[in-house]
C-alpha cells in the first residue's frame, strides 16, 4: 500500500475535533486507520471564537490519530461550518466556437471556469462550484454532456460561499498546529455524502446534521445538491435552556438533556422523577422528565421552524421533498424524530455515517459523520496528493487517554473480537 492511499480529515465542531486518518484498500474500500476526538471549547456556532484553544485542541487530535494510525501527518481536509455560508444556484454559458461542435473535456473545463466568474462581495470567499445540469442549445436536464453535440452550452452550478474573515480564522488555527490545508469542505456537503443514499440523492431529501452549536442544512434533488445552509443552533442552545430554567450548570444540564430528556413529552409517562441541586435553593429540587420534556420541545420547535425557514426559497418550492434524514449527536435526542415529524410533514431517519471500514466502537454514530464525510470527500472529490509523509519508527507513549486506548485496541493487531467478526462478515460482501 502506498503512502499516498492516506487522507487525513479534521472535522472541529463546536464541541470536539476530530481527526479521521483513512488508506484507499485495492478494492476500493476505505479504511480508517487512526481516529481521535478531543473536546473542543474554541468553537461556538461554529466559528472560532478562541484560536489558540482550537489550536490546541486540533495539534492534539491529530497527534493522537497520527500515533494511532503510524504515520506522520502533514497536511489535511478540514471541514467549515458557521451562518456565513450561503448558496445560490446559478446559470453560465459556456464560452466555445461557433457552430455544432462535440462537447469535449476542454468545454467542461471552461464550464467550470464560466460558473466560478461571479462577482463576490469583498468579505466573500468562493468554497464549492458544483455543476447541476447542461442546457445544450435550449434543451434542459443534460447531466452529463460529454461527447454530446451543441452550439450553445449553457451550465447550471450550485455555488457555495463563506465569509473571508471567518474561514481565515478557522484556516490560521489549524495552520498553527503546524498542518497545511489541503482543501476546505463545507460541513453540510460531507454529512450528506456520508449518509445520503444514492436514492435519497435522487429522488429528493433534506440532511440537517444537529451539532452542539450548528444544523446543517444541504438538500439533494436528482443526484446533485441544489440548496445549502446553516442555522446557528444545536445541542448547546437545548442544554443552556435547562440550565437556565432549572438554575443548574452547563455541564449538569447536558447531562440532564442526555439521561433524562426528550423532545416529546407527552410521549412520556409523568412519573419518572430526577433530583436536581439549583445554585438558588438549600433543598434539592424534584422534577419530572415531562418538564424537562417541555423545555426540549420548545427549543425543538423553534430550531425547526428556523430550518423552515431557510428552506422558505423560490427553487425549492416545485421541488418534491418528503423525507429528512437527520445526523449529529443533537438529533440523538429522545422524541427528536417524533416532533420533527409532526412539524415538518415529512418522512424522518435518524442517520449515521457509512462508507467507512473499521470505524471504532462510539464513532459509528451520527455525531461523526461530518468527519466521515469530510474523509470520503478527501478520498474521491479532490485531487490526489500526499498528506503523510511516512511511517513513523516508533510509537511515542503517554499520549493516552483512556477513550484513545479503546480506539487504538481497536486498530491494534491484537483485534478485539467484534472486529475480527465485523472483517469476516465484510470480506466476503
Ligand atoms: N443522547 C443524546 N441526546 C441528546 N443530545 C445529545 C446526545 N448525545 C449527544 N448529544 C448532543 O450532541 C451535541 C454534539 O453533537 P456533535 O458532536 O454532532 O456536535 P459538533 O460536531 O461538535 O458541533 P457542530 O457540528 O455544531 O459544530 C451536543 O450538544 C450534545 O449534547
Ligand atoms: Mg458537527
Amino acid at each position: 500500500m502506498l503512502q499516498e492511499d492516506f487522507k487525513v480529515a479534521i472535522d472541529i465542531g463546536t464541541t470536539k475535533v476530530c481527526t479521521i486518518i483513512a488508506q484507499k484498500r485495492p478494492d476500493h474500500r476505505i479504511d480508517v486507520t487512526g481516529i481521535s476526538v478531543v473536546p473542543c471549547q474554541g468553537m461556538s456556532k461554529g466559528l472560532v471564537v478562541d484560536s489558540e484553544g482550537v489550536t490546541s485542541a486540533v495539534a492534539k487530535s491529530i497527534q493522537t490519530a497520527s500515533e494511532v494510525a503510524g504515520v506522520d501527518v502533514d497536511a489535511v481536509y478540514a471541514g467549515l461550518t458557521g451562518n456565513h455560508v450561503e448558496s445560490i444556484n446559478r446559470w453560465a454559458k459556456v464560452p466555445r466556437g461557433e457552430g455544432m461542435r462535440v462537447i469535449t473535456d476542454a468545454d467542461l473545463s471552461s464550464a467550470m471556469a464560466a460558473s466560478s466568474a461571479i462577482d463576490l462581495a469583498d468579505d466573500r470567499k468562493l468554497l464549492h462550484v458544483i455543476p447541476r445540469s447542461y442546457a445544450l442549445d435550449g434543451l434542459h436536464g443534460v447531466r452529463n454532456p460529454l461527447g454530446m453535440h451543441t452550439g450553445e452550452l449553457h451550465v447550471q452550478s450550485h455555488v457555495i460561499t463563506g465569509s473571508i474573515s471567518k474561514i481565515n480564522d478557522l484556516e490560521d488555527a489549524i495552520s498553527k498546529a503546524g498542518v497545511a490545508i489541503s482543501s476546505m469542505v463545507v460541513e453540510p456537503l460531507a454529512s450528506a455524502y456520508a449518509v445520503l443514499t444514492a436514492d435519497e440523492r435522487e429522488e429528493g431529501a433534506i440532511l440537517i446534521d444537529v451539532g452542539g452549536g450548528t444544523s446543517d442544512i444541504a438538500v439533494y434533488h436528482e443526484g446533485t445538491i441544489i440548496h445549502t445552509a446553516v442555522v446557528p443552533v444545536g445541542g448547546y442552545q437545548f442544554s443552556n435552556d435547562l440550565s437556565i430554567a432549572f438554575d443548574i450548570n452547563f455541564d449538569e444540564a447536558e447531562q440532564l438533556k442526555i439521561k433524562h430528556g426528550t423532545a416529546a413529552p407527552e410521549l412520556t409517562g409523568m412519573k419518572e422523577e430526577i433530583t436536581l441541586n439549583p445554585h438558588s435553593m438549600q433543598q434539592p429540587l424534584i422534577i419530572t422528565k415531562r418538564e424537562v420534556g417541555q423545555i426540549l420541545k420548545e427549543r425543538a420547535s423553534e430550531l425547526f421552524r428556523m430550518i423552515q425557514f431557510k428552506l422558505e426559497e423560490p427553487h425549492l418550492a416545485d421541488i418534491p421533498l418528503d423525507r429528512i434524514i437527520f445526523t449529529g449527536g443533537g438529533a440523538k435526542l429522545e422524541g427528536f424524530l417524533n416532533i420533527a415529524k409532526y412539524i415538518f410533514q415529512k418522512k424522518v431517519r435518524l442517520a449515521k455515517p457509512r462508507g467507512l471500514d473499521g470505524m471504532p466502537p462510539g464513532t459509528d454514530d451520527p455525531a461523526y459523520s461530518a468527519a466521515a464525510g469530510i474523509t470520503l470527500w478527501g478520498m474521491r472529490n479532490l485531487p490526489d496528493s500526499s498528506h503523510v509523509e511516512r511511517p513513523k519508527a516508533s510509537e511515542s507513549k503517554n499520549l493516552w487517554t483512556s477513550a484513545v486506548s479503546v480506539i487504538r485496541k481497536w486498530f491494534s493487531k491484537d483485534k478485539p473480537k467484534e472486529r475480527q467478526s465485523l472483517e469476516k462478515e465484510t470480506a466476503g460482501a
